[in-house]
């Protein structure tokens, strides 16, 4: 069969086809390490708020417990926000000097809630329970971080799938309830992490 290139243009096409191969590799590696790098799950990046709150101030040095402004958190599935009345409570009377709290009045006059931005909403198809996992003993602490010492809240960890289920496969021994798991047929069978615990 005759040559169709040349020696040097093959030799040009297989460098270049190389280098071709080796581009997609270190492009897909990177790719896949983004996938699964904390900052794609949004940990540690801030969300816009209508007012700068901050835990820092007020759970850190003002000493507010998390109950204050997440009244329902012992209670319910979800936590619960705090309300314009809330924050107007002390800031009505004190600190409200400057125009950052407008949002605060508008909110009032509107009877509305006061829009904050959530770093850590799951998608609708899962569901989540705070008063099931505050009820066994665990601390805010465990899946949001330091809150007390954030000037802006932000997610501590990816709460992705595997980080649920990183728990749920072995609980600490304190929030283990003794009729966590049982046999079935000879298979163990931990309702922690059947799939319609957490997806709807
Ligand atoms: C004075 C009221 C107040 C107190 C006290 C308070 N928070 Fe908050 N918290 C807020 C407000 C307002 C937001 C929404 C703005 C923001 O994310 O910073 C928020 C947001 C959060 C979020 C993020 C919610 C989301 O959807 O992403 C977490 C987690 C949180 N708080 C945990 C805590 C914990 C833990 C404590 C106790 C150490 C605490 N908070 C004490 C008012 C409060
Ligand atoms: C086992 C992990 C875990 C623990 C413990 C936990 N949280 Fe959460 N928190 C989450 C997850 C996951 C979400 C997102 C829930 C969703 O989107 O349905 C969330 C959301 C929130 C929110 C936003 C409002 C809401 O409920 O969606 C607040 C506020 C909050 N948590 C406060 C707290 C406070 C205060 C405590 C301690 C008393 C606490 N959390 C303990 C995992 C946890
Ligand atoms: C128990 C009283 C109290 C409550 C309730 C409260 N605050 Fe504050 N807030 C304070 C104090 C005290 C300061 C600090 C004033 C200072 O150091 O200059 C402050 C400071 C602030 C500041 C100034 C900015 C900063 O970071 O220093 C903002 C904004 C603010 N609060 C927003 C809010 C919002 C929003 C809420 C409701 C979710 C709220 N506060 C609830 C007492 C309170
Ligand atoms: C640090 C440990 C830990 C992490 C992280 C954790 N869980 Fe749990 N979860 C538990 C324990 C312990 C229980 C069992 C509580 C009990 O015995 O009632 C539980 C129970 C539940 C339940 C059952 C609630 C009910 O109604 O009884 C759901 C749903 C759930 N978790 C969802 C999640 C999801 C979704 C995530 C991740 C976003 C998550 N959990 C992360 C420890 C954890
Ligand atoms: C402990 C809670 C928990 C259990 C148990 C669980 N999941 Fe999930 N799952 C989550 C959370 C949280 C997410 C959203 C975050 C993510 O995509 O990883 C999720 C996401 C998913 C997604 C969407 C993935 C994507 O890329 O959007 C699928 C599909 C899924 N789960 C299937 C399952 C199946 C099948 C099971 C049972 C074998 C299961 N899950 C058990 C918590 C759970």
């Amino acid at each position: 069969m005759p040559q169709l290139f040349s020696p040097r243009a093959d030799r040009r096409l297989r460098i270049a086809l190389g280098l071709a191969a080796i581009g997609l590799g270190v492009a897909g590696a990177a790719g896949f390490a983004f996938v699964r790098s904390d900052r794609a799950w949004g940990v540690g990046i801030a969300a816009p708020q209508p007012i700068p709150f901050s835990h820092a101030v007020h759970a850190g040095g003002i000493g507010l417990d998390c109950r204050f402004c997440h009244a329902q958190v012992e209670h319910a599935a979800a936590a619960g926000m705090p309300t314009a009345e809330t924050c107007l409570g002390c800031h009505n009377r004190v600190w409200n000097v400057t125009a950052q709290f407008a949002p605060l009045q508008t909110a009032l006059a509107l009877d509305g809630a006061v829009v904050w931005r959530s770093v850590h909403r799951l998608p609708d198809h899962v569901r989540f329970h705070h008063a099931a996992h505050v009820a066994a003993g665990l601390d805010c602490t465990t899946c949001h971080g330091d809150v007390r010492t954030m000037p802006r809240t932000v997610k501590a960890e990816t709460l992705s799938m595997g980080w649920c289920l990183d728990c749920h496969r072995q609980p600490p021994v304190a929030a283990r309830r003794p009729d966590e798991s049982f046999l079935h047929a000879g298979i163990e069978v931990s309702p922690l992490t059947r799939c319609s615990t957490c997806h709807r």
